[in-house]
């Protein structure tokens, strides 16, 4: 039910409103009314949510990426990272993406169109696979991770390179402070951007995102994937799944069957 007279009954809202099937909650925790309901609901918390509006906004507003030139992805075949090679490849970039493991380096060549992925786990030389696939250089850096991934890339941006700070999922914990090489140097001699942002910063502009992000799917330019949990006994450990990368996809937890 609904006693806020700009919402009706039946519509769908996504919101951050606890592990719960039913919540009363004001209209400001409201993030994102869904639209677009010819497409699974459950794209909502991830490729139409705030996973694809992160990927969305952080490579188009901060990356500001330009055709033809080289877009370098963190977490690659995750939620967010999926969604920034393939957007990037719709802006007719060219892609690389790091990700850990075959299995995710083959679903980051043919489900998500990257031009090349590397497996940061298997080699013990990831600067040489940067130079190896991207003899040119990286023009936008989306940076998923921090570490030591990171740390390679600084030295293969190019001059005017932007280097989007979206998360640290190498450094899951801020305590303690993490310590490591600077990337000082690489920004002054390269002129490069280094920004961090958050999706909340583009909350007025959610359902253009989520349009745009639906009519790529509808159009079979844009591939997702979700990997689901059955029910609240599995939400703890679900966490401890993302971070060691066991995550195939959109980590959700379903609840109850969508109405
Ligand atoms: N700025 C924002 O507003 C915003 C919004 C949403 C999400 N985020 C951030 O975006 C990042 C991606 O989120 P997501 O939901 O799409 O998660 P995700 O990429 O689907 O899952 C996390 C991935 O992180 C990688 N990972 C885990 N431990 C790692 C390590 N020690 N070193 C390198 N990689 C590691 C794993 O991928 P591999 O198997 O490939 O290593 C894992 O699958 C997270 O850091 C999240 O906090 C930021």
């Amino acid at each position: 039910m609904s006693r806020n007279p700009d919402y009706v009954v039946g519509e769908m809202l996504m919101g951050i409103f606890g592990w719960q099937e039913y919540a009363a909650v004001a209209a400001d925790a409201v993030l994102l009314r869904v639209k677009e309901r010819d497409l699974p609901c459950s794209l909502a918390l991830g490729a139409l949510g705030l996973n694809g509006i992160t990927a969305y906004f952080g490579l188009l507003e901060v990356g500001c990426p330009e055709s033809g030139q080289t877009v370098a992805v963190s977490t690659a075949a995750g939620a967010v990272g999926s969604i920034v090679g393939q957007i990037a490849n719709i802006k007719g970039c060219k892609t690389v993406g790091f990700t850990g493991g075959p299995a995710k380096v083959r679903q980051c060549l043919d489900e998500f169109g990257y031009e090349a992925a590397i497996d940061y786990k298997s080699t013990n030389d990831i600067d040489g696979a940067i130079a190896s696939v991207a003899p040119g250089g990286v023009d936008v850096y989306f940076d998923n991770t921090s570490g030591p991934v990171s740390d390679a890339v600084m030295r293969h941006i190019n001059i005017g390179a932007r280097v989007v700070i979206c998360g640290t999922a190498a450094y899951p914990s801020w305590n303690p402070w993490n310590t490591g090489p600077r990337p000082e140097r690489h920004l002054i001699v390269k002129r490069a951007r280094m920004q961090g942002f958050l999706a909340t910063d583009f909350s007025d502009r959610f359902n253009e995102a989520a349009a745009q992000l639906a009519n790529w799917i509808r159009e079979g330019r844009l591939r997702y994937r979700e990997d689901i949990l059955e029910g609240l006994e599995n939400a703890p450990g679900a966490l401890q799944r993302l971070y060691s990368g066991q995550n195939d996809g959109k980590l959700l937890i379903r609840l109850a069957a969508a109405g």
